[in-house]
């Protein structure tokens, strides 16, 4: 998968040049410990590398392709505090490269691996002080030109062939995505059956991710939302630390990573395991919606495309429960439903929940290919404060799948988590 990956880049690269990819930094939580480490999505894409201070370095010299990597040396001490490292001589054997330095020796050997190459890809911007590092190789062999060196003279940005190359899922990436789908799912069912009134919202996020971290899924994707009523109005609403009342719908959006890629799904449900009549009402309307979208996934339709179905049924359910009044085409048009439904339909997921890739423009109007990976997930939030009837107010509802697209459709990665009022309350008075 990793080899395949260099490949392909290296056929995108101009003869001449080096493609420099950076591991990420560890990152402070308090003092001096840290964050769980996770490392830079574009890295561990070519280099299957999960240890931080380390660069990838993907050279296409005179026709022939080498990768170099440095990487932190064996340290006999360093390793009993904070834990194992590949060192050099391993990795050269498992990530299948060509050499791989000390990175404590950065700073005197970079630049003998870029003389005589003409571009440097680089991401500027990401890692500043790697740039600084990079950028000082390159002075030092402009300044050693009587020695015989000679500097590359073009920075080029990477992400543009990058961003298109990870858009494709190819086979090996969908299987992990579909793991990541089932965990999610899993993390979801259990929510559904342990749901019970009076219940904190966390205690809810416990019970996922307990589902992930036993299924070897040690992080969640993102920060867990689990809003009860109100609270999920809030878009981001990651505090989960209310009680949940009998009478509210609670939305978690959830989703594991596993083995890097994201899982990113949205659930709704009665805390008491039962819809009220209002609520089934508002469900089945973003649920339609949803269902609908899903249906017409296939290539060459867009994410705008979808959302335009997606609107057209939302908006008419609206009208017709007397929350919006007008005319449906022109509440469209005047984006009248933007009070209700704030935020795009769908986005890439990959190694990143919101993956990398161009949509082309804010309306999504890129046509769908075969390997691309998006979400589906229309919602509809009536905060306690709207100008509507009581029974609709204090309810937020989105209901969120991965998709991949395929030659001719669409397969769903999370179809394991119920959706339809009749399944969600059997799976919760089970
Ligand atoms: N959980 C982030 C999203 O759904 O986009
Ligand atoms: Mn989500
Ligand atoms: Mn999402």
């Amino acid at each position: 998968m990793f080899l395949s990956r260099r490949q392909q880049l290296f056929t995108a690269m101009s003869d001449n040049s080096v493609a420099i990819f950076c591991a990420a930094e560890e990152q402070t939580r308090s003092r001096d410990t840290e964050f769980p480490f996770r490392q830079d999505s574009d890295f561990y894409y070519f280099s299957g590398f999960n240890e931080p201070k380390a660069l990838l370095l993907l050279i296409k010299q005179a026709g022939e392709t080498r990768t170099v990597l440095f990487n932190r040396s064996k340290d006999k001490l360093a390793e009993i505090w904070q834990g194992r490292r590949v060192g050099q001589e391993q990795a050269v054997e498992s990530l299948v490269i060509d050499k791989a330095l000390a990175v404590e020796e950065l700073a005197e050997l970079l630049h003998l691996e870029l003389d005589g190459l003409d571009k440097v890809y680089l991401a500027q911007g990401r890692y500043p002080a790697y740039d600084q590092l990079i950028f000082s190789a390159i002075e030092s062999l402009r300044n050693g030109l009587r020695q015989g060196f000679k500097a590359p003279s073009q920075i080029e940005d990477w992400r543009p062939i990058v961003d298109e190359m990870r858009l494709i899922k190819s086979a090996d990436e969908v299987a992990l995505m579909r793991k990541a789908g089932e965990i999610s799912a899993a993390g979801h069912v259990r929510a559904m059956r342990s749901s019970k009134v009076g219940m904190f919202e966390y205690q809810l996020e416990a019970e996922i991710h307990h589902e992930f971290l036993m299924a070897g899924a040690r992080s969640p994707a993102y920060g867990t939302i689990v809003g009860a009523g109100d609270n999920a109005c809030i878009l981001h609403y990651t505090e989960n630390q209310s009680a949940m009342q009998n009478g509210d719908l609670v939305l978690i959006d959830a989703g594991a990573e596993y083995q890097m890629y994201a899982g990113d799904i949205t659930r709704t449900f009665p805390v008491n395991g039962k819809f009220g009549p209002e609520q089934a009402k508002l469900y089945n309307i973003v649920l339609a919606a949803q269902v609908a979208a899903i249906e017409m996934l296939k290539p060459g339709v867009s994410i705008f495309e979808a959302n335009q179905v997606v609107l057209n049924i939302m908006v008419s359910g609206l009208v017709e429960l007397g929350i919006m009044q007008g005319d449906v085409a022109t509440l469209i048009e005047e984006e009248a439903y933007k009070e209700y439904y704030m935020h795009g339909l769908g986005h890439w997921i990959g190694l990143d929940v919101h993956d990398v890739g161009d949509y082309y423009d804010v309306k999504r109007t890129r046509p769908l290919a075969e390997g691309m990976a998006i979400t589906i997930e229309p919602g509809l939030y009536i905060p306690a404060d709207a100008d509507v009837s009581a029974a609709y107010k204090g309810v937020g509802i989105r209901i969120e799948d991965d998709v991949v697209i395929t030659a001719n459709g669409c397969e769903v990665l999370t179809a394991d988590v119920p959706k339809t009022i009749a399944e969600i309350e059997a799976l919760m008075a089970s």
